[in-house]
């Protein structure tokens, strides 16, 4: 294609390029793969609609290498406003099954305060899951603050907020191939 996307025109630096994130992905299924082994009833819980693309091509990733899995799905609102969160979750849709005495596997998108997955971790917990670990693909430095163990991590990026491959400035450029940084004007344009 001659011409780029119409997001391309947007996007004012990449940060993690479509391959690099293939690559890192089939990387972290072969790490879960390898600690999991032959592991009975493993869930996948994705948190949309950030984490739904790394799930996607994650949970593909893992079949090849790793033992059967079940991808469950819960949506999440953090009360607060714009780009940060406050820590305080409502459940917009819960898992459908019973996770106790299952293994799971969050699978997360973006690590940056930290406080989602905080509560997301005790909620499982409380759950009666059998263990909870955390793959996320991206971390922030932020997430050094608070002591969330996040057993499997991608890349650490800049402090910086980022848009594509699941997440969204307003809701868009979650079709984004990569991750990038968005044009200061994209911001301000009504
Ligand atoms: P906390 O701070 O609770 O936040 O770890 C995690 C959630 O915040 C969102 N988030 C981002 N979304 N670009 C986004 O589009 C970003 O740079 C960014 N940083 C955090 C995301 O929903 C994540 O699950
Ligand atoms: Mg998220």
């Amino acid at each position: 294609m001659a011409e780029g996307s119409w997001y391309d025109a947007d996007i004012a630096r990449v940060i993690i390029s479509e391959d690099e994130i293939r690559e890192k992905t089939d990387e972290l299924a072969k790490q879960v793969a390898a600690d999991y082994g032959d592991t009975e009833g493993l869930l996948l819980v994705c948190v949309l609609k950030g984490a739904a693309m790394f799930m996607a091509d994650f949970a593909r990733a893992l079949g090849r290498y790793g033992p059967p899995a079940e991808l469950e799905f819960m949506a999440v609102s953090s009360y607060g406003e714009g780009t940060t969160s406050s820590g305080v979750v409502r459940i917009l849709k819960d898992l459908d099954r019973d996770i106790a005495g299952h293994k799971v596997l969050v699978v997360e998108d973006i690590v940056d305060s930290g406080l989602t997955l905080s509560w997301l971790l005790k909620y499982l917990e409380s759950r009666s899951a059998a263990s909870v670990e955390v793959v996320a693909l991206f971390r922030k430095p932020e997430a050094v603050k608070v002591n969330i163990p996040v057993r499997y991590v991608g890349f650490e990026i800049p402090n910086e907020f980022v848009v594509g491959y699941g997440l969204d400035y307003a809701e868009r450029y979650r079709e984004v191939p990569y991750v990038g940084v968005l044009k200061p004007e994209v911001y301000t344009r009504g």
